[in-house]
């Protein structure tokens, strides 16, 4: 049966439905495994457009599409100028007269839509200020990893309520997971995605916002944390230390979860600031799998938005 992804774009996780998530999710466990994905890519060339820095979902992508039997093509801002050089319309529409699909990472949502709505061939969001689905995939993959189910997994994300929020607030709703998102006033998620988070969640499933992590803390099995001032935010950077200092996920607010509850960050990390490095580093760290399993996740979707050819490994 051929996937139901092929030839989609992602530009947000919810384009993807419960089971499309769960199926990327077991298929990359298996690739993970050991079972290899064919070479769906094969012929095939890809374009990253990075409009910002990145270091795991540039190399992961292009790792990725190699292994599929694709040919990634990265470009950076510095050479494309999106929206100086060129616009951003016409880098795409160029792009799509070479190669078969388009991963970008755009500083403007709206923008990636656009490119979306101009181009035939599928697109990817790897980032934009307002979603990071590539990203929330690989943690819901390392979620399941770790607890070895989705549904009713406890997780605590605390910070701000930026674009891995967002992200994971879509997430959690579609596959059944109890998100608690712990921000300080001023940096909760958007009302509109907290309206679109609600119409998405599944019957039953909980879903807490709260500045206290106490509570939510107490029975968590993930405590998730993520930079408090985002790429394009540098600015704002001294004034959140100190409106998110009390959240600093350090051993005596970890001392407040459970001792098997586990910690994921998305990275880059800024150690010292939202998480201490004997947490990051510590035993119940989860965070360099989590950055792994990009790898393992994008190989899935990739394999499924572009015609999956299981074998196995004998
Ligand atoms: N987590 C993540 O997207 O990392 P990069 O910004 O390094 O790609
Ligand atoms: N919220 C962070 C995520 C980095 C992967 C940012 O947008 O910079």
């Amino acid at each position: 049966m051929s996937s139901t992804l092929v030839g989609r774009d992602l530009l947000s996780i919810a384009d993807l439905n419960a089971a499309e998530i769960d199926g990327i999710v077991d298929l990359a466990r298996a690739a993970k495994g050991g079972t290899s994905l064919g070479c769906p890519l094969q012929g095939l060339s890809l374009a990253l457009i990075f409009q910002r820095p990145s270091n795991r979902t540039r190399v992961s992508f292009e790792v990725a599409i190699h292994r599929l039997g694709g040919h990634p093509i990265a470009l950076f801002n510095p050479e494309v100028q999106l929206g100086e050089r060129e616009s951003p319309g016409d880098i795409s529409r160029i792009l799509d007269r070479y190669v078969d699909g388009i991963v970008a990472r755009l500083v403007s949502h709206r923008d990636l839509v656009a490119t979306a709505a101009a181009v035939r061939r599928p697109v990817n969001n790897s980032l934009t200020a307002t979603e990071h689905p590539t990203q929330v995939l690989a943690d819901l993959m390392t979620v399941k990893e770790v607890l070895g189910h989705l549904e009713g997994a406890r997780v605590t994300y605390i910070g701000d309520g930026n674009n891995v929020c967002t992200s994971w607030i879509y997430g959690a709703a579609l596959c059944g997971v109890d998100l608690r998102v712990v921000s300080p006033p001023g940096y909760e998620p958007p009302v509109s995605v907290l309206q679109r988070g609600a119409q998405l969640r599944r019957h039953g499933t909980p879903f807490t916002l709260t500045q206290d992590p106490v509570q939510v803390l107490a029975d968590t099995d993930i405590v998730y944390t993520d930079v408090w001032a985002s790429m394009g935010q540098e600015t704002e950077q001294q004034r959140r230390r100190t409106d998110f200092a009390r959240l600093q996920v350090n051993d005596a607010l970890l001392a407040l979860a459970p001792a098997s509850a586990r910690v994921m960050h998305c990275l880059p990390a800024h150690r010292g600031e939202e998480i201490t490095d004997s947490v990051i580093d510590g035993p119940r760290s989860s965070v360099f799998d989590e950055a792994e399993n990009r790898l393992w996740v994008q190989m899935a979707l990739l394999a499924e938005l572009y015609g999956r050819r299981q074998e196995r490994v004998a």
